[in-house]
């Protein structure tokens, strides 16, 4: 084992003891155009006791780390609040490598990662609300089901007020900065809310559920530990309050506008839409799915109060782009949109229809017919495009206020 790398201290007892992915640029559609890290934490306590792990390639930068602070054959206790692979796969791996006398896990924790392993697996289940000592110091435990998998926890260590979140209130970024604090601020809020919008929209309702209950329980953290990105050791209120606002995705005065265009004409409409909504007092996105990514379609969705897709028709269907955006939005479930559909075609023109339907299946209210013409729009189309887009402006700053 090399000694390049080195455990980071977050807290008195408590190591950074991660890695850093600056390659990776795909996380099951997510873009990550800025990597990520894998976080590993070392607790030293009687128990030294090691929070999650990483991704199976990074497993000796983790030990690495580790064996900067301690001899990994000393950690006594391995706890999975996580079983996705980005956190378990080297998994186990360590367990052969430095015995622990145990390793915890939550009840959904257990039976995923005998799903994902299989074998025997030394996994002792705990309970929401559950306390682990580690001789000197305590470990409580809080069930997230669904957040965002089935067997999600947070763990919290009391005496130095450190809650490892796992996935929650982490962001895709590999830097060289550690800490929240030592990222530039912009960079830190894109970042965190585009992980949000592209991981946790789904399960939004939980969430505010799950801070209320974070909030009743009286837990007084001083630092969050998620397992990507940097920890949080000074903006806690910040990013908690974000949470709490993004996960109520209220509609704000903001429209994004999606379109695939073959020779233009699905261009003019959206152009012309664009045109609408802004004489409406709207601000608006205007995203060409040749240009722009599915993951910043959701960072912009989050806060925006309508979504209006177009599509040229190709050979029956709409265009593989924005069947690929739609696809991906659909299992997102963005809330509180209002939206509408339009298109050019040659002859038969299918995708107007096809986009409603995929819009109505995520709830989207749509705003009037959807909006067709053949070949290239003449000036009536866009008239009509024009007063589309005024009219879902005109709807928005009813629902929201001016
Ligand atoms: Fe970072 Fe859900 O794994």
């Amino acid at each position: 084992m090399h000694d390049t790398f080195k455990a980071i201290k977050i807290s008195d007892h408590v190591y950074w003891v991660g890695a850093i992915d600056w390659s990776i640029r795909d996380f099951h559609g997510y873009m990550t155009k800025r990597g990520s890290t894998y976080n590993a934490y070392l607790i030293l306590a009687e128990k030294a006791t090691l929070m999650d792990t990483v991704r199976t390639p990074f497993r000796d930068e983790m030990m690495a780390r580790i064996a900067s602070v301690i001899n990994p054959a000393d950690i006594q206790y391995i706890i999975s609040n996580h079983s996705e692979m980005d956190h378990s796969g080297c998994l186990p791996e360590v367990i052969d490598a430095v015995k622990p006398e145990k390793v915890y896990t939550s009840v959904m924790g257990a039976k995923t990662l005998k799903e994902i392993f299989h074998g025997d697996l030394p996994l002792i289940p705990l309970k929401d609300g559950d306390s682990l000592s580690l001789g000197n110091m305590t470990l409580s435990f809080l069930e997230t089901r669904m957040l965002h998998w089935p067997d999600s926890m947070f763990s919290y260590l009391a005496e130095e007020q450190v809650l490892f979140s796992q996935d929650a209130f982490g962001m895709h970024l590999a830097s060289s900065q550690r800490f929240d604090d030592e990222v530039d601020p912009a960079i830190l809020r894109y970042e965190a809310a585009t992980y949000f919008a592209n991981i946790l929209t789904p399960y939004a309702a939980l969430i505010t559920k799950l801070l209320a209950r974070v909030t009743a329980s009286g837990l007084n953290f001083k630092i969050i530990a998620p397992d990507h990105g940097p920890v949080w050791r000074t903006d806690i209120h910040g990013i908690v309050n974000r949470y709490a606002e993004w996960a109520l995705q209220k509609p704000a005065r903001k429209a994004v506008v999606l379109y695939g265009t073959m020779w233009h004409s699905t261009e003019k409409m959206a152009l012309a839409i664009t045109e609408g909504l802004l004489t409406g007092g709207m601000e608006v996105k205007l995203m060409s799915m040749d240009a722009c990514h599915r993951s910043d379609v959701a960072f912009e969705l989050l806060g925006a109060g309508a979504l209006i897709v177009g599509s040229s028709t190709l050979n029956n269907h709409m265009l593989p782009g924005m069947a690929d955006v739609l696809t991906y939005l659909r299992g997102l479930k963005p809330k509180n949109l209002l939206g509408a559909a339009f298109g050019s075609h040659g002859w038969s023109g299918e995708a107007p229809r096809q986009i409603e339907e995929m819009l109505a299946d995520f709830r989207v209210e749509l705003v009037g017919n959807p909006i067709q013409t053949r070949h290239v729009p003449d000036q009536g189309v866009l008239t009509q495009c024009c007063e589309l887009g005024r009219l879902i402006a005109e709807k928005l700053r009813d629902k929201v206020g001016d």
